[in-house]
């Protein structure tokens, strides 16, 4: 696994204190990454030849454990996914999922979704973007590190596809109302719900993770968001 070394000063979204891993998982890194595995490196990636054929590309960031991605992928053969997750326990169950039920349409980069995707995806390169669950950070001094926000949003203008998708679910209104404030506004979002409505209803395909489970546990709602793009450049 090679991580980016290039460091700058970028606030993050996540904090690594990811304990110990599994033998499974450490396993599983140990032996499916070459396999499923996408390094850092500073140079778009040839997206043919990483899946070895060309499909509409899913890129789903913070996947956790990855069973919504991995769900989706098999259910949806005809996509192709890039699962982004910085905790290698997480890397790890999922690499697992992917070899035990011979998926051949998930990779993994274990790294930082802005490093991601502003060295290694082609420009209108994927067709939908996943942020399911993103960690709420709801203290006010540590709102700065929402992984949902102004930079993020460019960078997807910039590599989603003319009709590509984006779809957020949170189960914090905070962080429900930030998202709102910071899409809707923006002239080159669609908001696919209609102008006048807050959130999107929740898609059928989207399964029930432990994230949301806990959400609802705590008598929170679930906001679903989802937009196209108005892009004219
Ligand atoms: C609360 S979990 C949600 C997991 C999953 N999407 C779900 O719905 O079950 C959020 C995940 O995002 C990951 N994450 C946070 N910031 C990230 C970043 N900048 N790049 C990649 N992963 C990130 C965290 O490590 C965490 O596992």
């Amino acid at each position: 696994m090679k991580e980016n070394t290039i460091k700058n000063n970028t606030i993050r979204s996540y904090v690594k204190r990811e304990g110990r891993l599994t033998s499974s998982q450490q396993y599983a890194i140990d032996n499916y990454w070459d396999r499923h595995g996408v390094d850092f490196s500073p140079a778009c990636l040839v997206l043919q030849a990483l899946y070895k054929r060309r499909a509409p590309l899913i890129l789903d960031i913070g996947v956790g454990t990855g069973d919504s991605t991995f769900n989706h992928a098999q259910t949806h053969p005809e996509n192709n996914y890039l699962a982004i997750e910085v905790h290698r326990p997480g890397v790890g169950q999922l690499l697992n999922n992917i070899e035990s039920n011979n998926l051949t349409n998930i990779k993994i980069s274990n790294n930082d979704v802005i490093d991601v995707l502003q060295n290694q995806i082609p420009d209108r390169a994927i067709s939908q973007v996943f942020i399911f669950f993103a960690d709420p950070w709801p203290k006010t001094k540590h709102q700065k590190r929402r992984l949902i926000n102004d930079q993020l949003i460019e960078l997807i203008k910039r590599k989603i596809a003319r009709h590509g998708r984006l779809h957020i679910a949170t189960d914090w209104q905070d962080y429900a109302k930030h998202i709102q404030r910071l899409c809707h506004s923006d002239p080159e979002l669609i908001n696919l719900s209609g102008n006048k409505l807050y959130s999107s209803p929740r898609p059928n395909w989207r399964i029930r993770t432990r994230y949301e489970a806990r959400g609802l546990r705590l008598n929170h709602n679930v906001w679903d968001f989802c937009y196209g793009f108005n892009l004219n450049r």
